[in-house]
């Protein structure tokens, strides 16, 4: 097995140094430097390093999000691409209720997009989202349920406010005052 693996990584030595492949992609090329690797420094290889390691810096990457509370105290954090801003303010002890735990059956999620470009970098919500916010206290035209709201790289900067006031009409049928 060993010697098959340095075998190969000989193989893919001399056609990296004789340039017989000119396709070769980006990803092969990295597998082929990995295997040189080893065939130097006697170390395991696999032709799968790169692309893993690129997996991975993808889904480290974070975007920075300001929440901003009710009494207008502001709170800076990252958020990994793909996390949405629920599980965000949940995960950094930011108070956003989030009753439904994202299942579109309550409002009390709700969060004001402080910037009207941001809010059109969003999908447009679903006709469900929409129900849910007309029932929202303190609707504005920038208006999003913090589960809908997904992070990915054009979001990078956003600022959401979190209302004055939530309903939770669905869970329990309390209806809190405004503030
Ligand atoms: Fe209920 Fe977002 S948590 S709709």
């Amino acid at each position: 097995m060993l010697s098959r693996i340095s075998r190969l990584g000989v193989q893919a030595a001399s056609r990296a140094r004789l340039g017989q492949n000119p396709a070769t992609s980006r990803n092969q090329k990295e597998a082929i430097g990995s295997c040189i690797n080893y065939v130097g420094n006697h170390t395991l290889c696999s032709a799968t390093d790169a692309t893993a390691s690129d997996r991975s810096e993808q889904q480290e990457a974070k975007i920075s999000v300001t929440f901003v509370d009710k009494d207008g105290d502001e709170k800076l954090i990252n958020v990994p691409i793909g996390m949405s801003m629920l599980e965000a303010a949940h995960e950094n002890d930011i108070e956003l209720e989030g009753a439904c735990e994202g299942s579109l059956a309550c409002s009390t999620c709700h969060v004001i997009v402080t910037d009207v470009d941001y809010y059109n970098k969003l999908e447009d919500p679903e006709d469900e989202e929409n129900d849910m916010l007309d029932l929202a206290f303190g609707l504005t035209e920038t208006s999003r349920l913090g589960c809908q709201v997904i992070a990915s790289p054009e979001l990078d900067g956003i600022r959401l406010a979190l209302p004055a006031a939530t309903r939770n009409f669905a869970v329990d049928g309390h209806v809190p005052k405004p503030h």
